[in-house]
């Protein structure tokens, strides 16, 4: 690759719109953890651990992604777990994260909500005074659970209301309509919630536009089938909702047999408002600028306005403020007069 244009792609500053913080564990972390929590795990080591990261769907890699998560106990290991992805995060040159984080996952085995949201939350304020990173937190709702479970982990969460911005939609998407959420959604709405929802990672495009009618989910995370409905890719560059697409979780999860099949640079194409975002990186090989560098090098099409455009993208589809997302384009247009 051109080294100018990796330069850009790593000095630019961009959001991170899409990451499970619980998919930020990496494997020597969850030995960490596991010993300091007194937690058996499966494999013997961080070597075996990380042998097993070959997946071959989604559902294959949730079960994984879930044992991992196993580990997490107090809100020290939220709070250590949220810093090491800021840590990587600042080095990337992320300004802002809006971080994904599975309430379900952690009380169900008997861990408050509090110590999930208060170790997040701590992470996010000493990100903030040593980083400069805007951060602010996502609740999502585990789709293979029922709505009525949905419900009860909003009325836990709702005590720690100003700790949290929107919430989404996450887990296995196959056979689990946004229909199934249609009130739990519309209670967040009112209660001033942001909504997003995953839909058409490898769901069918129906689901996505089911996120947009019926949850009102004001952006979408993957989206990528879309283009099997023209009508909708229309409808989503019309309306400019922004998908938060993630290159190398969508290779190593089989959406696409390879970068050079992704889709990316033909919805960029098609004028929608498009993000790179790294999912869950601890598992997928990377982190968000990876996730750029893995897919330039790959594509030839892209180039130093796509570059821009991602980033100026990421910028607009957060739920930061218009003055905050105007400071952050200006600071985007010093780095491309820089780099020029
Ligand atoms: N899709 C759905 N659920 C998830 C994902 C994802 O990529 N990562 C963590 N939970
Ligand atoms: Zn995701």
């Amino acid at each position: 690759m051109d080294p100018r244009l990796e330069a850009l792609l790593r000095r630019m500053p961009k959001a991170e719109l899409h990451l499970h913080i619980e998919g930020s564990l990496e494997p020597e972390m969850i030995f960490r953890l596991a010993e300091r929590n007194h937690v058996k795990l499966a494999y013997g080591s961080v070597e075996a651990l990380r042998a097993a990261y070959a997946f071959t769907s989604l559902q294959s890699f949730l079960d994984i992604y879930y044992a991992g998560a196993s580990v997490l106990r107090k809100a020290e290991d939220f709070f250590d777990m949220a810093f090491a992805y800021f840590q990587r995060a600042a080095a990337d040159n992320v300004v802002h994260a809006e971080l994904f984080f599975d309430p379900q996952t952690h009380t169900a085995r008997g861990v408050p909500v509090a110590a999930v949201i208060e170790g997040l939350e701590h992470a996010c304020r000493r990100a903030h005074a040593e980083y400069g990173i805007s951060a602010s937190l996502i609740l999502c709702f585990l789709r293979h659970l029922s709505e009525e479970e949905a419900f009860a982990a909003l009325e836990e969460a709702l005590p720690h209301r100003k700790h949290f911005v929107g919430i989404g939609l996450d887990s296995s998407e196959r056979g689990h309509p946004p229909e199934k959420f249609a009130r739990v959604f519309a209670r967040c709405g009112e209660l001033g919630l942001h909504r997003v929802a995953h839909a058409g990672e490898e769901g069918p495009p129906e689901y996505i536009s089911a996120a947009l009618d019926v949850l009102k989910a004001e952006r979408i995370d993957h989206g990528v089938r879309c283009v099997e409905d023209p009508a909708l890719v229309q409808r989503l560059a019309r309306q400019r909702v922004p998908l938060t697409v993630c290159p190398l979780s969508n290779v190593k999860l089989c959406v696409f047999g390879s970068m050079a099949e992704h889709n990316l640079p033909a919805l960029l194409q098609a004028g929608l408002c498009v993000t790179v975002n790294s999912d869950d990186p601890a598992y997928f090989g990377g982190y968000v600028n990876s996730n750029f560098l893995t897919l330039f090098a790959a594509r030839p099409e892209l180039g130093r306005e796509q570059a821009l455009t991602l980033a100026r993208n990421s910028f607009e589809a957060s739920f930061a403020g218009a003055a905050q997302k105007a400071a952050w384009a200006r600071q985007l247009d010093a780095v491309a007069a820089a780099s020029g």
